[in-house]
């Protein structure tokens, strides 16, 4: 086997199970592209400074340029024996370049190495992950728009509460997406700051130019400390956070649609594309899409609660259990992409709203017994009174198994004799929703500014 880098100093190789323990390179070679990136940074950064010739500068900046051609042709695949990325980046550039080669790894460590390499990745994946949540926001409108006067029940402790318009309760999950692209946005701001040249944990005694290569690989700032900028995860952890509230959203979803999907409810029919079959009960037609999304988000939950423990007792400044940080982190970015690209798919083709049903299903509720009270209110009743008045008419209602458009005119008036013919039309459920029409609430007036705005703001 090959030896280590570091195997002068020592007497012995590396148990072999050991190797393995200790290898990383099966999982970061994820980050074998922004390695690369930061390495011809760095070497630019040694050429600018005088720390070595501008030849050997192109010589290292050429030959980790054929390394990424190599991997992108799949031409250069580590083992175990390289440890981890950076040193198979390094090994591999040697070969390519000669012993200039071993000048790329003056005035750095593989703390500040691995600090930038996980920031470039991270800042490119967020990118991804809010174009798809832009996406996700758009197929929302879409259905939203053409749904603006279709009724759905609305719930508070999933029972009966008022009707709603779709397009409002559709949207609310639009407004979640809108947080979570702004706080990627925010994240972002704590990964772009570059950690490179903070060496191991105490910086360097080369002249190096910090700000040169943040400039080249296009962070904001760099950090102010180098003990922390070769330790500091806060920004991992951040996105985390801010993935596992994208979960907690497309979780919440998920089990709306599981919910609607069933017999019970019956809002909506899955399409083939998007759903499943039994292996035994032959009339089966199931929501794995959104059930695995809801279970996906524990996962997510899991690497976030993984990281907070990793680095809760760790002393400064690096320490191997760092390398802990990166399988978690990954699979987020991957669990998170999928799940956006599966709800997307499903929204876009695979759900079909049985509006027929749901129309039904508004008109055949006490959903609006407070627009009973609401109309006593507006003609002088004080509100308690006529809430009180109207819990009565429901409990009667419900024992003589009637609906409240079931009552005449004339036991109306018995109730109370502010009632008049209108009441009729103050309960029906289309004009249940249409007079909500405060700021933000689901009155079809208020929706369509909402949805104009919403609009917007993906389109921006
Ligand atoms: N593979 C390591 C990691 O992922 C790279 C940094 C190693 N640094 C060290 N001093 N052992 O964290």
């Amino acid at each position: 086997t090959e030896q280590q880098t570091w195997s002068q100093r020592f007497e012995s190789a590396l148990h072999p199970a050991i190797a393995r323990f200790n290898a990383s390179i099966t999982f970061d070679i994820e980050l074998i592209e922004y390695d690369l990136t930061g390495s011809v940074a760095h070497a630019k950064m040694l050429a600018k400074c005088g720390i070595i010739s501008p030849e050997e500068g192109e010589q290292l900046v050429a030959g980790l340029e054929q390394i990424r051609q190599e991997y992108q042709q799949g031409k250069f695949s580590p083992g175990i024996d390289a440890e981890d990325v950076h040193f198979a980046v390094e090994h591999r550039l040697v070969e390519i370049v000669g012993d200039v080669g071993k000048k790329l790894h003056t005035a750095r460590s593989r703390n500040d190495q691995v600090g930038t390499d996980t920031r470039l990745y991270l800042r490119d994946q967020i990118k991804q992950i809010q174009k798809q949540l832009r996406e996700f926001q758009s197929v929302i409108l879409d259905i939203a728009e053409k749904n603006v006067e279709t009724l759905i029940p609305g719930y508070t402790h999933l029972q009966r509460a008022q009707p709603l318009s779709l397009a409002h309760h559709l949207l609310a999950y639009f407004q979640m997406a809108q947080r979570d692209w702004e706080r990627l946005s925010d994240v972002c701001r704590r990964v772009n700051i570059s950690p490179l040249g903070c060496g191991a944990l105490a910086g360097t005694t080369f002249p190096i130019d910090r700000h040169y290569t943040a400039e080249l690989l296009q962070f904001d700032k760099i950090y102010a400390n180098s003990l922390d900028g070769v330790s500091d995860r806060d920004f991992a952890i951040e996105f985390l956070c801010a993935a596992s509230l994208v979960m907690v959203h497309l979780s919440r979803l998920s089990e709306e649609i599981i919910l609607w999907a069933s017999e019970e409810f019956g809002f909506v029919t899955l399409q083939d594309s998007c759903a499943t079959g039994s292996s035994i009960m032959p009339q089966k037609k199931n929501p794995d899409v959104p059930e695995l999304v809801r279970g996906k988000t524990g996962r997510v939950f899991g690497h976030l609660q993984a990281l907070l423990v990793i680095m809760k007792g760790l002393p400064l400044a690096y320490n191997k259990d760092l390398q802990e940080d990166k399988e978690g982190l990954f699979d987020t970015v991957n669990t998170v992409k999928a799940c956006l690209e599966a709800m997307t798919i499903l929204l876009r083709e695979g759900l079909k709203f049985r509006t027929q049903r749901l129309a039904q299903a508004v008109a055949e509720d006490f959903s609006n017994a407070t627009d009973v009270a609401d109309y006593l209110a507006a003609r002088g009743v004080p509100f308690r009174e006529a809430y009180n008045l109207v819990g009565k008419v429901v409990k009667t209602s419900i024992a003589a198994g009637k609906l409240l458009k079931d009552l005449t005119l004339e036991e109306w008036k018995q109730l109370h004799p502010a009632f008049a013919a209108d009441i009729y039309e103050a309960i029906s459920p289309q004009q249940v929703v249409a007079v909500r029409n405060s700021y933000g609430g689901t009155g079809f007036e208020q929706v369509r500014k909402e949805l104009l705005a919403a609009r917007a703001q993906v389109d921006s």
